[in-house]
């Protein structure tokens, strides 16, 4: 059974995560789920990167800024297809230390920066950037419409904000509510729906896009990867680490599976 984790307990697990992203076993399998390579730890797959690309209307003029960046995906992605200008921001330096490398390697080190900042209280000057991206980062802290006010400040007139977000459904029962508190993300909860606090944090919402098909598909592939190289995975992360994912991966298929868990994509621009 999952306990209720606190703001430092998901920051130090996502820290924990990113130890392993480099290692040729976990890249394997993020390859095979998402499509990429960069440590994802959000479930945006390359499939998707065109459609976010088209929504946030990315080119070599524009300036991006992404929140929760962890080690690069899928901000390095978006700035290596459109030569758009991306500062690339999280909590801890961890991640963002591997996605400045990989951005080295990449050659795209003079087009991407690294900042580490909090999305409720972003460190730059009102309407500095054209788009504004996060992949699963609301899902990952409580302080979601503080988070989106920060964006909407920091947005320039006629710029906008794409992202995906994974939430539960409504009205469930005390056992699917459980299985969501065990299988989701960590601050998965909302009080609101999303296109709701977007509208009371002056966005107006132009897309709403179901990626809940492809979310739950990924799902099963990590579940399935995860069972497959169960030994290797424990060796690398430790038995009590890996076990614990196995197991949060487990319940997440069956709450993919009995529908009570979606994600969907947002477009929005300022009201
Ligand atoms: C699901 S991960 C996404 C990471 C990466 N963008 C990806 O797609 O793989 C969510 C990220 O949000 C970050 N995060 C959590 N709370 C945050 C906050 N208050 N401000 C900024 N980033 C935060 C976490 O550190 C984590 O890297």
């Amino acid at each position: 059974m999952n306990k209720l984790l606190s703001v430092q307990d998901v920051q130090d697990r996502f820290v924990e995560r990113y130890r392993h992203v480099e290692s040729d076993l976990v890249r394997d399998i993020e390859r095979c789920v998402c499509g990429c390579d960069y440590g994802a730890s959000s479930w945006t797959t390359v499939d998707e990167i065109q459609l976010i690309i088209a929504l946030l209307g990315l080119n070599e003029d524009k300036y991006m800024l992404e929140l929760g960046a962890g080690t690069g995906w899928p901000g390095l992605k978006l700035a290596e297809q459109t030569a758009c200008q991306a500062l690339l921001t999280d909590l801890p330096l961890d991640g963002l230390e591997i996605a400045h490398r990989r951005a080295a390697t990449d050659g795209l080190d003079e087009k991407v920066a690294v900042a580490s900042a909090s999305g409720s209280l972003l460190p730059f000057p009102t309407a500095s950037f054209d788009a504004v991206f996060h992949s699963d980062v609301l899902c990952c802290l409580p302080e979601k419409k503080e988070v989106l006010e920060e964006c909407r400040r920091c947005v320039a007139p006629g710029g906008c904000m794409v992202f995906p977000v994974i939430f539960p459904t409504t009205n469930l029962s005390a056992e699917d509510q459980q299985l969501v508190l065990d299988g989701g993300p960590p601050f998965g909860e909302i009080e609101q729906s999303y296109p709701d606090m977007l509208a009371q944090t002056g966005w107006e919402m132009t897309k709403q896009i179901d990626l809940t098909d492809q979310f739950t598909q990924s799902m099963a592939l990590m579940d399935k990867k995860l069972t497959q190289y169960s030994g290797e995975l424990d060796n690398l992360k430790g038995q009590e680490i890996a076990a614990e994912e196995r197991c949060r991966r487990a319940n997440a298929v069956r709450a993919t599976v009995r529908g009570i868990l979606r994600r969907e994509l947002y477009r929005a621009i300022p009201a």
